[in-house]
């Protein structure tokens, strides 16, 4: 049963791939709810199941058992149909990879989770162009996806995941494909959705450094979840800082938490970014 305190829970939860000679466990066995306007990080090595738990959540991939009951629907009871209309209006979904409609500029190729939804696009363009103000890149909206950045094509992504105002955002290693300064700048983003716009934020990473800004950590390994509180020992100045994530201030927290995690790093220099992750906020 779903409450008010989760947006998804998962009960029992299995996904196997059966191959000509093997069956691959990919998921086992697993339970677990994941809070209302959490900022939940799933990590673990590469091949551990990671994007497969994400895409059983985002309704994409039917579980060989269990459930996922997302705001008390059960996701997999829907007939396809219905649950790609229900992906739709309550999950946003950034990958590391974008893909774009080379054809469309900015402006459109944001539209299209609503063209899919049925909008006109007199309709479906002044919501575009709202969703790429919100991540401060409307500027960008008469150019050809292709000839944007890497850092702003991941930005315009955003803006597509938000732009039919799903509960949900789904991020598959957002920064995966960027530098420090972008990655920084993207995890800022995702943090302001959640504390500025009240998103729930369901991450895929690998990227450890980006644990302490996670409200909630899910860890996958062989396929094995858990939910894992105290695997990582956080520190207690850490916890402090989470403790004030969850404050107004939270936009001074993030920059201190990321300007923390750079100065313990001798090899990544950040120097001057933390301006620009501000502009682009
Ligand atoms: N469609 C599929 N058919 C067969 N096996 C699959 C399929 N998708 C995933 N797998 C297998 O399931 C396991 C988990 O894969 P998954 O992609 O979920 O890992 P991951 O943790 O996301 O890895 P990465 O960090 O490299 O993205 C792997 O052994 C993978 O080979
Ligand atoms: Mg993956």
């Amino acid at each position: 049963m779903n409450n008010q305190k989760n947006v998804i829970e998962i009960v029992d939860l299995e996904k196997s791939f059966v191959l000509p000679h093997t069956t691959v466990k990919a998921i086992k066995k697993c339970s677990l709810s994941i809070p209302k306007n959490s900022f939940t990080i799933i990590h673990g090595p590469s091949g551990s199941g990671k994007s497969t738990l994400l895409d059983a959540i985002t309704g994409l991939e039917e579980p060989t058992a269990g459930s996922v009951i997302f705001n008390s629907v059960n996701l997999y009871s829907l007939s396809n149909d219905k649950r790609a209309n229900f992906r739709a209006n309550n999950l946003g979904l950034v990958y590391q990879t974008n893909y774009w409609v080379a054809s469309l500029n900015v402006l459109d190729n944001v539209c299209v989770p609503l063209f899919l939804s049925g909008y006109l696009p007199h309709e479906a363009r002044p919501l575009a162009l709202e969703a790429l103000k919100k991540i401060n890149v409307d500027h960008l909206a008469k150019q050809g996806p292709d000839v944007l950045s890497i850092g702003e094509q991941q930005r315009v992504s955003m803006a597509r995941a938000l732009v039919s105002d799903p509960q949900v955002i789904i991020a598959d290693e957002p920064t995966g494909s960027l530098d420090t300064t972008n990655g920084d700048a993207i995890m800022s983003l995702l943090l302001s959705l959640k504390t500025d716009f009240n998103k729930t934020i369901i991450m895929v990473t690998h990227n450890l450094e980006y644990l302490p800004m996670s409200t909630y950590r899910i860890s996958v390994k062989d396929g094995v979840v858990t939910e894992d509180e105290q695997e990582h020992g956080l520190s207690p100045e850490t916890k402090e800082k989470l403790k004030h994530y969850m404050s107004d201030d939270d936009d001074k927290q993030i920059q201190d938490i990321l300007n923390n995690r750079s100065s313990n790093s001798t090899s990544k220099s950040t120097s001057g970014s933390k301006a620009e992750d501000k502009d682009q906020k």
